[in-house]
């Protein structure tokens, strides 16, 4: 058994990890392809060296583009290198431009793709990312999915049962993995002056979001709303695209707002688990807060994450301010902590889909045998 392990972005990389390690303890054969979508220092070695990952075996180097010229270019650089090694399955997570390309270039070569994260649907075709899930899950051998929603979307789309198996989803394993380190090593709040469950925390990176001009203008209307009536600082480690289309379109940032880079895994785990509030358009950040019991407020008009808004720690809100504001309200006027069920897995979904692949190759191998 070898398996080829496809990254690409900084929530790839995360949320691929346990699996790494995974394979690592079992002495499982395994490579790593990394398309380097992300590549700056802070979206990319970063979280390689912090999560303790073996260097990536190839390094596509595709960079930023178009779509299809992304997406065409890991393809053609992914192919040679799945010919030559030859794995038995490839391990594709999440919905971004490599998983796509990751899954067809295996698919291709009747290479088994193993889909982790299958089943994820916001039903909004305007998304680059619901285009790469549908057509990932529907190349996929074997399809990780998260819990029974996505069990039920799988299984309406035709995808039969035993291809399905419903392990939990790998930000547990990899969260619940470096909450303690964090907690020790982080000196974040320090560093940006801000004391604990007394700031509010923003990402924001969707293309529907931030590529129009109009549309990053609302979103800081809705900040400052906030924080008119709060009166709390906000941190806002900011996406390279984000901080691109904000310089490109001559917009300021208001004093209010603490701007700073893409920060490292740890210090974004304690800025999470310390923040009385967390806005975002981020899927993995929806998935965290919910995790580390922390409110949430989705600047999305949909979410292919229900489950967070099912056991009510998150709220949509697209860029309206006023949903904003009330949804804020709710919270911060709510007398104790808040508590929720845990949609996302148990911190062991790495094991579980290692065993899955290891159990096919197994059957395989008695297939051939007979
Ligand atoms: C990509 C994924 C998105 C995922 C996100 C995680 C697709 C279609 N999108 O979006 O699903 O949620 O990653 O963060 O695959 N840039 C840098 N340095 C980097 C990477 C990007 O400066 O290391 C800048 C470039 O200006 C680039 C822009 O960010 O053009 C967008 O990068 P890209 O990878 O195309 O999309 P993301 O918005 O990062
Ligand atoms: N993250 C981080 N530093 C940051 C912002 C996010 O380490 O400055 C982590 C976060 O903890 C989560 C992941 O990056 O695990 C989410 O990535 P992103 O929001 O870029 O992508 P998405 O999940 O939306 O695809």
């Amino acid at each position: 058994m070898k398996i080829g392990i496809i990254v690409g972005t900084r929530p790839e990389i995360i949320k691929m990890a346990p699996v790494i390690r995974e394979c690592q303890k079992r002495s499982i054969p395994f490579f790593i392809i990394h398309s380097n979508q992300h590549y700056s220092e802070e979206m990319d070695s970063i979280f390689f060296d912090e999560l303790e990952l073996p260097a990536p075996n190839y390094n596509l180097g595709v960079g930023s583009g178009l779509h299809s010229n992304q997406t065409g270019n890991i393809l053609i650089k992914m192919e040679p290198i799945l010919v030559e090694e030859k794995p038995d399955i490839v391990l594709v997570q999440g919905d971004t431009n490599t998983v796509l390309a990751g899954a067809l270039a295996a698919s291709k070569l009747n290479i088994k793709v193993g889909h982790i994260e299958a089943g994820l649907r916001s039903y909004d075709r305007m998304m680059p990312e619901e285009t790469n899930r549908i057509l990932t899950d529907h190349m996929s051998e074997f399809l990780f999915a998260v819990g029974p929603n996505q069990e039920q979307i799988l299984d309406k789309e035709g995808i039969s049962a035993d291809k399905i198996h419903t392990v939990g989803n790998t930000v547990s394993d990899s969260l619940f993995q470096h909450l303690e380190i964090a907690a020790d090593k982080s000196q974040i709040l320090d560093d940006l002056s801000l004391t604990e469950n007394d700031y509010f925390l923003v990402t924001a990176h969707r293309a529907s979001n931030v590529d129009i001009p109009a549309h990053l203008k609302e979103l800081l209307v809705l900040f400052e709303r906030l924080h008119e009536k709060y009166e709390q600082p906000i941190v806002w480690p900011i996406h390279p695209r984000t901080q691109a289309k904000l310089t490109e379109f001559g917009i300021t940032i208001p004093s209010y707002l603490k701007l700073s880079p893409p920060i490292g895994y740890l210090d974004f785990i304690q800025l999470q688990q310390n923040a009385q509030l967390i806005l975002t358009d981020s899927g993995g950040i929806q998935e965290e807060a919910c995790l580390l019991g922390v409110p949430c407020i989705t600047l999305r008009e949909n979410t292919e994450r229900p489950e967070s808004i099912e056991v009510g720690a998150n709220v949509l809100v697209g860029r309206d301010a006023d949903k904003a504001l009330a949804a804020a309200d709710k919270w911060l006027n709510t007398e104790g902590s808040v508590s929720w069920a845990n949609p996302f897995g148990d911190g062991h979904v790495a094991k579980r889909i290692v065993d899955i692949c290891l159990g096919d190759k197994a059957t395989a191998s008695n297939e051939q045998a007979e």
